[in-house]
């Protein structure tokens, strides 16, 4: 099994790093437009091989896709990220070009490729990778609500004590500081609704601070944050090269689904070999119906923007 991961960034190769200690693909070929950055970034890596005991083949490339020629999953990374202040939607216009001329440049190399997106606007830029390479809509899967799934749990241990492995929570809607909706009437401590252990105001702080949970690293760190997007797309990976059919929350077209049509948004899938595999459709109360239409709207309105390109 083949990986690319395009953009060696901080979040580019904190996924290509979980990827190989994870031993997930054979290969894994970093590609970034900056002359040596992807190379550089691969050989630091392959010198931790025999340390953590890894036999993936980590190469960079700067810019030649030739290099990503067969691969079976390709990871978007590619863009700037936002700095302290600023949303993930204020990235589209630079964003918008770089993802769009990255898909088609993969697809000549690996025509049988699933993609999946990180960059920012995450799903808008999912939506313009379906609209831009025409793929069917089951390889393309937008990372946010992993990531944003993996937050809501982080926070919610810290509320109940508890190991956020032991907690089963979904993020859905869209991958925006305003989009994303954290749905704690659903979230369980090993089957045990969470709404049991927690009052009304620190259910509503743990919502609040899973939706900045991005804006409130950026402003720590001084950018975007890299760990868990990493892993959260490295996980992604396995779940397609290892065919593991695992229940994510990934934003994907919909058509309708959920009730929206012509969007990318993050809703329950199956994720396996295929891509994704299946939409799993959640019965939501009025308020969460509500919240996901409004979370169309504005992703809706920010899919607009690409027409204005
Ligand atoms: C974040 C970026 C990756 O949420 O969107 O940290």
């Amino acid at each position: 099994m083949k990986v690319t991961v395009v953009g060696a960034g901080a979040v580019g190769a904190t996924c290509a790093d979980n990827i190989a200690r994870k031993e997930l693909a054979h290969e894994v070929v970093l590609l970034d437009i900056k002359e040596g950055l992807a190379e550089g970034k691969a050989q630091d890596m392959m010198q931790t091989a025999q340390l953590l005991g890894f036999d993936t083949r980590i190469t960079g490339s700067t810019a030649d896709y030739s290099k990503t020629a067969g691969s079976d999953v390709v990871v978007i990374t590619s863009g700037i990220p936002r700095k302290p202040g600023m949303t993930r939607e204020e990235l589209i216009g630079t964003n918008a070009g770089i993802v769009k001329g990255v898909a088609q440049n993969i697809l000549q190399h690996s025509p049988d490729a699933i993609i999946i997106v990180i960059s920012n606007p995450m799903d808008t830029m999912t939506y313009l990778a379906l609209q831009s390479t025409g793929l069917p809509k089951h390889r393309i899967i937008g990372m946010g609500g992993t990531l944003d799934s993996s937050r809501f749990r982080y926070q919610l241990s810290q509320h109940l004590g508890c190991s956020p492995s032991d907690l089963n929570a979904l993020v859905i809607g869209g991958h925006g500081d305003t989009t994303m909706i954290p749905l704690i009437r659903h979230a369980t401590w090993n089957s045990i609704p969470v709404t049991q252990f927690l009052n009304a105001d620190q259910q509503q702080q743990v919502v609040n601070d899973t939706m900045v949970g991005g804006a409130t690293l950026t402003k720590l760190i001084g950018t975007s944050a890299w760990y868990a997007p990493g892993a959260a797309g490295a996980m992604l990976v396995e779940s397609i090269l290892r065919d593991e059919k695992k229940l994510q929350t990934c934003c994907v077209y919909l058509n309708g689904e959920y009730g929206q049509q012509d969007i990318c948004l993050g809703v329950p899938v199956v994720v396996g070999r295929n891509g994704w595999e299946k939409i799993v459709e959640l019965e939501l109360n009025d308020e969460e119906q509500a919240a996901f239409a409004k979370s169309a709207d504005a992703v809706r309105s920010m899919n607009d923007v690409l027409k204005t390109l």
